[in-house]
């Protein structure tokens, strides 16, 4: 049940909005999820007037929806949209836009507002909405969305938690990590906990390692001040993967309410042992695309798309991890994420130790992977026989699709909004989480702006340097890829 309510996005003329936001909103609307009332109000830095944003809104559905849409949807959504200009040298902006929004004839005055700006912005953009009285829960709901990343370490997301804590309690605060919106995501507890085959099996008596890969054909594109001040340790470590990791290795909760996983999430991350900077060579692992060959077509390197030679910035990161707990004691987690890889892949690979029963000149050892991205399945690899007189074995695989025709796709962005008018933060993050993570990766991050370890080259559209094998605990180990 979603009450009547006004969504303020601010940055929407941006790529996130652009992309992911409106479509998504239209979607919503299209499947009849949005209340009749609910009205969006785009806030830019542009004089832009209604007319020409309902223009561009209409070119980004144009952009995303190739095959066409509904026209009475299409009709519906424009009516809810409208646009707000608040250049930054005008000191009344806020005001102005509180006194737009005061027209409770058009705005209902339920305010969620979607704050996909710079993160330097965040703290201010609260402060001024508290200036102007608009955080107010007195007779309306008031929640306010902070796009990723939280803070750019561990104390800058605590100074940015002080700060917007000042006008806000924990039930206004929604963080995103839109890797928690993604119904695969969510799958990862339910295969492991509702699953009598998997559950005993998971852990160190077992598993040999894990791997939490994350892996982009396409490049930086138009993000490129963005990611060079990131790079992909923050970008996606930090957050989208550790996260992964954490529905990967918890403990099974009390029960699957938001509270309780959250809390084994947390308890988790906090279990992940600190990485020794003395030793990072045999831990981190950094690398920068160069030009190179995807899907048939030359692409520039890194360097060339940045225009900066200089830049140390990676945009392959892979790290190992141990949790010290009972259940991880002495298994090695590798993760690791990369643009302009040979491949788009999102999954989690498990493999087995070897079994106690050798055959003939040694068999592969099993594997167990969960695809998130972009198929959702489970894959297993066992050893079976070799049909015929002699008694050898070879890797047979089980390959099931997670996804069956008619079942429902809801975008991560989609489902993240939904709970938002909602009023459920249970898929958003909680500020320990985000702790934990800055916490963990914060000494690589130092470490590496201090130029304390070489930055590999790869060829866009390769598979991983060779390199970064160092991190593996025994040679046997090798990075896993999707078949
Ligand atoms: C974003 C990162 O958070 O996640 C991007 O900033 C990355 O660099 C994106 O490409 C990946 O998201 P998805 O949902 O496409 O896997």
């Amino acid at each position: 049940q979603i009450d009547p309510c006004t969504l303020v996005l601010f940055g929407a003329s941006g790529n996130l909005s652009r992309v992911k936001l409106m479509p998504g909103l239209f979607r919503l609307d299209a499947a009849g999820r949005l209340p009749a009332e609910m009205k969006i109000l785009s806030v830019g830095r542009g004089e832009v007037s209604r007319e020409a944003w309902l223009a561009d809104i209409k070119g980004m559905l144009d952009a995303k929806f190739k095959k066409g849409y509904d026209q009475q949807v299409f009709e519906r959504f424009i009516e809810r949209n409208f646009y707000h200009a608040n250049p930054p040298t005008d000191p009344n902006a806020f005001q102005r836009m509180k006194e737009t929004l005061s027209n409770d004839k058009v705005f209902p005055q339920n305010l969620a507002y979607f704050l996909s700006v710079r993160p330097s912005d965040f703290a201010p953009v609260v402060d001024q909405l508290a200036a102007v009285d608009l955080l107010n829960e007195e007779n309306y709901w008031r929640r306010v969305v902070i796009e990723k990343p939280f803070g750019t370490d561990l104390p800058s997301a605590k100074a940015l938690q002080a700060s917007i804590t000042k006008h806000l309690k924990e039930s206004q605060i929604y963080r995103i990590d839109h890797y928690l919106g993604k119904s695969a995501l969510q799958n990862i507890m339910l295969q492991r906990f509702a699953n009598t085959l998997l559950e005993p099996i998971w852990n160190k008596d077992y598993i040999d390692h894990v791997q939490i890969t994350n892996t982009e054909m396409l490049g930086v594109g138009d993000r490129t001040q963005f990611y060079d001040a990131t790079g992909a340790l923050r970008d996606m470590i930090q957050s989208h993967i550790l996260q992964t990791l954490a529905l990967t290795a918890m403990e099974m909760p009390a029960a699957l309410t938001p509270e309780g996983i959250r809390a084994e999430k947390i308890k988790v991350l906090e279990a992940i042992r600190a990485i020794p900077v003395d030793q990072l060579d045999k831990h981190a692992f950094r690398a920068q695309y160069a030009a190179g060959e995807v899907n048939g077509e030359q692409v520039p390197g890194y360097l060339e798309e940045l225009g900066d030679s200089s830049s140390v910035v990676e945009t392959y990161a892979a790290l190992k991890l141990f949790i010290d707990n009972p259940r991880w004691e002495g298994v090695p987690f590798y993760i690791r994420t990369a643009k302009r890889l040979h491949e788009a892949d999102t999954r989690i690979s498990i493999r087995f130790k070897k079994s106690p029963l050798q055959i003939g000149d040694g068999q592969d050892q099993n594997w167990l992977m969960l695809g998130i991205q972009p198929r959702e399945c489970i894959k297993m690899e066992i050893q079976s026989k070799i049909p015929g007189l002699d008694i050898n074995t070879r890797t047979i695989q089980l390959d099931a699709a997670n996804r069956q025709d008619g079942d429902e796709s809801i975008d991560a962005y989609e489902a993240l909004l939904l709970n938002l008018m909602e009023g459920d933060n249970s898929l958003y993050l909680h500020i320990s989480e985000v702790e934990a993570q800055w916490r963990l990766v914060d000494p690589v991050i130092e470490a590496w702006a201090k130029d304390r370890q070489p930055v590999h080259q790869y060829p866009a559209g390769s598979r991983d340097p060779e390199a970064s094998k160092v991190i593996f605990e025994h040679e046997d180990q090798f990075w896993r890829y999707s078949i």
